[in-house]
Formats: structure tokens, sequence, C-alpha cells
């Protein structure tokens, strides 16, 4: 039998990344940030001097996307005599980190994002991490096209405004210096262009629990999503 999955998919800003990772700790699954795989492609595609008009030098440079995702033992916590660990990723030997991150970066995947022979070319990498005791999947099609026989599926919203707050506040705490009214705006163009493409389009699944985050704190988002697992599976 099959690992199992939850996908949880949304728009930029709607908490999934928070959520994904806490909801993961809980369960004790492995997790997928399947938008970082298409940051590292339009990341390292610059890098390498490739031009982001060329759909197949860029599904090329993805289908041999030379990347690692490392857990690394950070900060002991010293009741518990644990480490908590952090992700790093190597892209071609080196760690990436914060210019990952970055609205540039962001724009730049969502154009690759759109590409359909991108999408394919990194199709059975995700499914690759569909790995026991289970899989938490982040992103915007994992409910849909990626994991679509995924037991339970959630879909994580918030209004434009609530995430371009929330966005401005993370760039913010990151010493990164934000625009709200420029970031509002990206995150409309990003929106429009996610939903509107037609490979792949954000959109939730038939079958997937839709959640509202803009009046939830991420305490009570992570609450619903585990009782919904607790229902959807045996945990
Ligand atoms: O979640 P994120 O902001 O890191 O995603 C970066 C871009 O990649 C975003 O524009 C949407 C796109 N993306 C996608 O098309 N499909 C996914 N499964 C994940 C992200």
């Amino acid at each position: 039998m099959l690992p199992p999955v939850l996908t949880i998919d949304g728009p930029s800003g709607s908490g999934k990344g928070t959520i994904v990772q806490l909801v993961a700790q809980k369960l004790g699954w492995h997790m997928l940030d399947s938008g970082a795989l298409y940051r590292l492609v339009a990341f390292g595609s610059q890098n390498n001097q490739l031009s982001l008009n060329n759909e197949d030098d860029i599904a090329d440079y993805a289908s041999n996307l030379d990347v690692e995702f490392k857990l690394f033992n950070v900060k002991p916590v010293a009741e518990k005599g644990q480490h908590s660990q952090e992700l790093r990723i190597i892209l071609e030997g080196n760690v990436v980190g914060v210019e990952l991150r970055t609205e540039a970066t962001g724009n730049a995947a969502s154009k690759v994002a759109a590409m359909p022979k991108v999408r394919q070319a990194l199709f059975q990498r995700q499914r690759d991490f569909r790995q026991n005791p289970g899989l938490v999947a982040d992103g915007r099609d994992m409910g849909t096209t990626i994991f679509p026989d995924a037991k339970v599926k959630v879909f994580l919203t918030a209004s434009a405004e609530e995430r371009a707050q929330r966005r401005y506040k993370q760039l913010k705490d990151k010493g990164i210096s934000g625009n709200l009214a420029a970031l509002l705006r990206d995150i409309n163009e990003r929106d429009e262009r996610d939903s509107q493409r037609s490979a792949s389009p954000l959109k939730p699944a038939e079958d997937a629990v839709i959640i509202d985050t803009s009046d939830l704190s991420i305490e009570q988002v992570v609450e619903q999503v585990l009782a919904i697992c607790k229902k959807g599976f045996d945990v």
C-alpha cells in the first residue's frame, strides 16, 4: 500500500508554509515544499544564464535539477534532550536560503511554474517524496494533479489584503524591507497567473476541505487540520 498523503494547497500568504511544517512535525511525517522546487528552477536557471522565455531550456534544467534537501540538527532543546531540526536546501553544491524567498525569485518561479514542460519535468520528483510513515505536501496542485488519490486534502485561503499584510510582516522580521501596496499588487498578479494558467491552475480539488485563515490564528488552523486528519487517517 502507498504511504498516506495529506495535501495542503492554496495561494501564497495563506499561511501554508508554517501550517504544513507544524502539522508534519505533529504527525512525524515527511514534508514536500513544492513551491521551493519551482523557486529553485527559476533561481538556478537565472544563475546559469538561461532565458526565462525558453521553456525547453528551463524544462531541461528542471529535469536535471541538482538539489538536496537535508535536515540538520540545530539548537538543543534542553529539557527534552532533543535537537530542533532545520531544513537546508543545497543547489549545485551551495546552500541556498534567503535568496530563494525574495519577491523577485517568487515572481520568476510563478513564470516557470506556468510552463507545462517544467511541471512535467518535476512531476515524478514530487511523487518520490511519498514515503513512510507519510507525507504532508504543500503546493498549488498537490490534491488535483500530483497526489489526486490523497485521502485527506485541505485548501487554505485568505483575503489578498490579509496575505499582503502577512508577507509584509514576514519580510520585516527577516530584515527585508517591503512596500505594502507593491506586495498587494504582486499577490494579485501572481494569483491571476497561478489560477488562469492552463497547466494545473490553482484551484481546490473537488474533495478538498476549504479553510479561510483570514481571521484564524496559526494554532487554530493547525488544530482544524489535525482534526480533519484524525477523521481521514487513523492518526
Ligand atoms: O508557494 P511558493 O510561493 O513558494 O511558490 C512559488 C511559485 O510556484 C508560485 O508562483 C506558485 C508556483 N507553484 C506552483 O505552480 N505549483 C506548486 N505546486 C507550487 C508552487
